[in-house]
């Protein structure tokens, strides 16, 4: 069997060999993120992928993820993934024949679809936003017109507190994030009184805890962030100490970005199965065999790409 610093030796070889720029979402298993030329969350993901001109990307991360990365690079680049399984228990919640369902009891409506979905959803909406955008891309939507937000009830939920508008918003959550009762955010934070609460809009507290915050039962304001601006964040605070809520992959981030901070998982099962099954054997025999490949068919691309490049747009 071959070791893991072997395999980490051949990666690095074949990358290099082959002109392969290594993307890695900050869920991912820290060995994998530590090979990847960049790590972050699905916007600065998108943006790399938009920016590269590599003519092979490796995708570490899920499904819809790649997908997207495909939708906005060129003909004449190739984007792999090591295990097209990979999927999103959230982006499975809506189907491109539910949303025409939807679309069609509210013609008028704009669709903003969260970056978790299919491309088949995607090419349905209008706009689309991620956990780092949503508020911005909501609030730069006219406000005349009614609003369909897609699929995440807890950041639709988050959004409109934020924002102030009120949407239709479709019952979709992710199992990963759903579960975390605002309780136990109350209790971590009444027992750690000096640290910083990072929560991820996906949280099925974040709302309560904005209202929560509002009535002054908490001992902080929580920062509600994507993954990537939780490590921004934590960078840039005075503060030694974090109480984090969303999948325990972004640990590793945190810890490498300040090192000697303390961050507490706000439950350590907050454990994403599908980020989990990018593994270094997975990495390398992607790497050698050129497989498998992300493809996004016409018109389904197009359509696509257009409801992303909307959103970045919007936030240049
Ligand atoms: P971020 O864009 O904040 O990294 O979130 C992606 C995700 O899948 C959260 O569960
Ligand atoms: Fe999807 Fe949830 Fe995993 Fe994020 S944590 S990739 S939303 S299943």
């Amino acid at each position: 069997m071959t070791s893991p610093r072997a395999m980490v030796e051949r990666i690095k070889q074949l990358q290099k060999e082959k002109d392969i720029l290594i993307l890695a979402h900050n869920y991912v298993r820290p060995e994998i993120q530590d090979i990847a030329d960049y790590v972050g969350d699905s916007l600065g993901l998108s943006r790399q992928a938009a920016l590269s001109d590599h003519p092979l990307i490796l995708f570490c991360a899920v499904h819809f993820m790649a997908e997207t990365a495909e939708i906005l690079t060129r003909a004449d680049q190739t984007v792999l993934i090591p295990d097209r399984r990979a999927g999103c228990s959230l982006a499975d919640m809506i189907t491109a024949p539910a949303l025409r369902d939807w679309k069609a009891k509210h013609p008028d409506a704009l669709v903003v679809a969260y970056v978790n979905t299919s491309a088949d959803v995607k090419a349905e909406s209008d706009i689309c936003c991620t956990s780092a955008n949503a508020a911005q891309i909501v609030s730069s939507l006219p406000h005349d017109r009614e609003i369909l937000f897609l699929p995440d009830m807890f950041l639709g939920a988050w959004v409109e507190e934020v924002t102030g508008r009120k949407m239709e918003i479709w019952p979709g959550e992710c199992h990963v994030h759903a579960t975390l009762p605002p309780d136990r955010i109350k209790s971590l934070m009444v027992e750690h009184t000096k640290a910083e609460f990072l929560i991820h809009p996906e949280c099925g507290c974040s709302t309560q805890c904005l209202y929560l915050d509002s009535v002054g039962e908490l001992p902080s304001s929580p920062i509600v962030a994507s993954t990537g601006g939780m490590v921004r964040h934590v960078k840039e605070s005075d503060g030694t100490k974090f109480i984090v809520a969303t999948e325990t992959g972004i640990l590793h981030p945190l810890k490498k970005s300040a090192p000697h901070k303390v961050f507490i998982p706000a439950s350590e099962e907050m454990v994403c199965q599908f980020m989990k099954m990018v593994t270094l054997p997975k990495v390398l025999k992607v790497l050698e065999a050129g497989a498998p490949v992300v493809s996004v068919p016409e018109p389904t691309r197009s359509k696509a790409r257009a409801a992303i490049d909307r959103m970045l747009a919007v936030t240049v």
